[in-house]
């Protein structure tokens, strides 16, 4: 582990200020939250801060009634906000569009009409599938507006993934484009929501925005265009906020897990939207001034959180690129920061060491000077990528915020707190935990690890942001994050604590794998792969990666009649991409004769990740539990030749 001394250290510890609010927040949390939720807009009072009486389903602000939309909009263009620029949005051509606060309100309230007219009701699922246009916050607050729950599917999932999660939901209305941009090409959005949509029968309408401009199928009463729909609603329509219980969903977000398919996350509205706005202000301390940027896809939870609501609450203004981070030229962020003079800038590790590889010069090229801090999340971020980022991007003058949370907790969770109080920073480490948050790390039997020694990181108290359920699924909720160690919430990543308490992680425990930051079960691809008509069985491992952190890798039996080929990889290759999407592409697919198994039929999952680092058959004899040397060896045989 790495320590530094840097302007800003004095002394590896908590810090007062931020020892004291933590305090504060863990010795009262109910008078704690009932202080903090009223700096967002409530139509009626909470009766109960938090009621536990049936854990693990913690209910905040009960009895509070809220709108998403009012607290981001409504609330602002009533003050000097008004005409305060919400967006500055920077398509991959290189177009340049703002949208203010104001327009975006009147933007929503007439798509809230066009949804309403629609027949859209309170408590409808409305399943969004688009780039990273403003018409997007457009459509999700449009969706609160009238509570409505919005589930996004990020735009790089294939009809497959598309729709299960249609499905899954139930949604009644798809939002999507006719297509959009990367690298110049055209990736056709259009065309796969028709194939995904065939296959869900609650889908009523589809919705398609004009973005690429490319020709489209509409198919005569199901597809509408939004501009159309929307020219039919006057420009001064107003569509009252529907106040909505606390505890009414806002959204459901699907992430992966370690079995199965995967779960809809469904966050309540007011602990969610609190947590938001307090994690925002707590980490990165955002002001009136700031242009903060984090380059997130809203297809996933970070996006949510923190392109959409989290800004949107402090009326800050945020700029928004849809496109390639390196293209046409590997300078196009660095060059989007000094055009628009961003302040806070919000990226992944795969990113920063992408542009570590592209080299100083890109970055060196630019002024960089109205950058104030730095922040990282997604995957554990390593020395050297953050001492990069800190020399070479913030000149040794911002912060490195690393934030880590997850979908399933809406907000931050451990982060530097500018906010509050920033502590020294180690490279590498994300500090301490936020307010309300006690975290832990555990070992095996669910006792506390002692420091320096790896475990699972557990949260032992309810916290605003947490995810309520999963949809329809109450069961699996309780058993994924609260049947590990019963009753406090696993996390299901691995992580230390070190001698001054700062918690470091070194990534997930479970089979879901961070892919460039992107979340992704192996179990997603294994399946992917076994509905391909060649292959038997199939095993996915993550391999660790100089760019990505972490990429699949595929151990593959065919079924009989079918040889190991580079055609076969390749058709099998494309057949993940078309069932999963890119994300879930394998970096290499190994042909074996057999997996390897224990005697209870268990994948030794760690020997086939010791194959793929290149490990010596002395240090893995000893790695699978419950395998015995001969069991082992045995396996390793019978896998056959084709070991890469
Ligand atoms: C990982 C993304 C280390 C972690 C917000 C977690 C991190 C998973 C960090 C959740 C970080 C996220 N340091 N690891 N700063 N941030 N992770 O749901 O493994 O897409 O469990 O949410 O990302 O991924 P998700």
């Amino acid at each position: 582990m790495s320590e530094m001394s840097l302007p800003f250290h004095v002394k590896f510890e908590p810090g007062k200020i931020r020892s004291e609010e933590w305090s504060k927040s863990i010795k009262d949390p109910e008078k704690y939250w009932d202080e903090k939720a009223r700096a967002l807009s409530w139509f009626r009072t909470w009766d109960k801060v938090l009621d536990d009486s049936n854990k693990p389903f913690y209910k905040w602000f009960v009895g509070g009634k809220i709108n998403a939309s009012y607290n981001c909009l409504d609330r602002h263009v009533v003050t000097e906000k008004k005409n305060k620029v919400a967006y500055i949005w920077e398509g991959e051509s290189g177009e340049v569009k703002t949208v203010t606060y104001y327009q975006l309100y009147k933007e929503v309230n007439r798509f809230a009409k066009v949804l309403q007219d629609l027949g859209v009701k309170k408590g409808d699922r409305i399943a969004l599938y688009l780039p990273m246009i403003p018409e997007l916050p457009t459509a999700m607050l449009a969706a609160t507006r009238i509570g409505a729950i919005h589930v996004m599917v990020f735009s790089g999932f294939s009809a497959d993934a598309l729709a299960d999660r249609i499905n899954d939901a139930g949604a009644k209305i798809l939002i999507t484009a006719d297509g959009s941009f990367r690298r110049g090409k055209i990736v056709e959005l259009k065309k796969t929501s028709d194939v995904a949509v065939e296959k869900c029968p609650t889908i009523e309408k589809v919705i398609v925005v004009k973005y690429s401009g490319q020709q489209v199928q509409m198919k005569e009463g199901r597809d509408l265009w939004y501009h159309e729909l929307m020219s039919k609603v006057p420009s001064n329509t107003y569509v009252p906020p529907e106040p909505v219980d606390s505890t009414d969903p806002i959204f459901l977000l699907y992430t992966s897990g370690t079995t199965g398919k995967p779960k809809g996350v469904q966050h309540g509205t007011g602990g969610y939207l609190v947590w938001v706005y307090w994690t925002l202000k707590w980490a990165f301390d955002v002001n009136d001034k700031d242009i903060w940027w984090c380059t997130a896809d809203i297809g996933w939870i970070t996006g949510h959180s923190y392109v959409v609501y989290g800004p949107l609450l402090h009326g800050i203004t945020s700029f928004m690129y849809d496109g390639a981070p390196d293209y046409p030229q590997p300078d196009r962020w660095w060059d989007a920061i000094e055009r628009h003079g961003v302040t806070i800038f919000y990226t992944s590790p795969t990113a920063i060491r992408m542009f570590m590889r592209f080299g100083d010069e890109w970055v060196l090229k630019h002024d960089l000077s109205t950058l104030r801090a730095l922040g990282s999340v997604g995957e554990p971020i390593n020395p050297e990528a953050w001492l990069w980022y800190y020399k070479v991007v913030g000149k040794e003058r911002c912060p490195i915020i690393d934030t880590w949370w997850q979908t399933e907790t809406g907000g931050f969770m451990i982060s530097p707190t500018l906010g509050i109080e920033l502590v020294p920073l180690k490279p590498g480490s994300a500090t301490y935990p936020l307010p309300s948050i006690v975290a832990e790390v555990y070992n095996d039997n669910g006792q506390p690890a002692p420091v320096g020694e790896r475990g699972y990181l557990v949260i032992k108290t309810p916290w605003p942001g947490m995810l309520q359920t999963l949809w329809r699924d109450p069961e699996r909720y309780k058993m994924v994050y609260f049947g590990r160690f019963e009753g406090i919430y696993y996390t299901s990543d691995y992580a230390i604590r070190d001698q001054d308490g700062y918690i470091w992680f070194l990534g997930r425990a479970d089979e879901v794998l961070k892919v460039a930051g992107h979340r992704i079960g192996t179990v997603e691809i294994e399946s992917a792969l076994v509905s391909h008509k060649s292959v038997a069985e199939a095993a996915v491992i993550g391999k660790a990666d100089e760019i990505k952190g972490e990429v699949p890798v595929a151990f593959v039996v065919l079924r009989s009649g079918f040889t190991p080929s580079d055609e076969l990889k390749a058709e099998l290759s494309k057949h993940v991409r078309a069932t999963v999407g890119p994300i879930a592409v394998p970096a290499d697919i190994i042909f074996v004769n057999k997996l390897p198994k224990t005697r209870s039929g268990k994948i030794m999952r760690r020997l086939l990740k010791a194959i793929v680092s290149g490990a010596t058959l002395g240090d893995i004899s000893t790695l699978e539990d419950g395998a015995s040397v001969e069991e082992v060896k045995k396996a390793l045989e019978e896998m056959g030749g084709h070991l890469g």
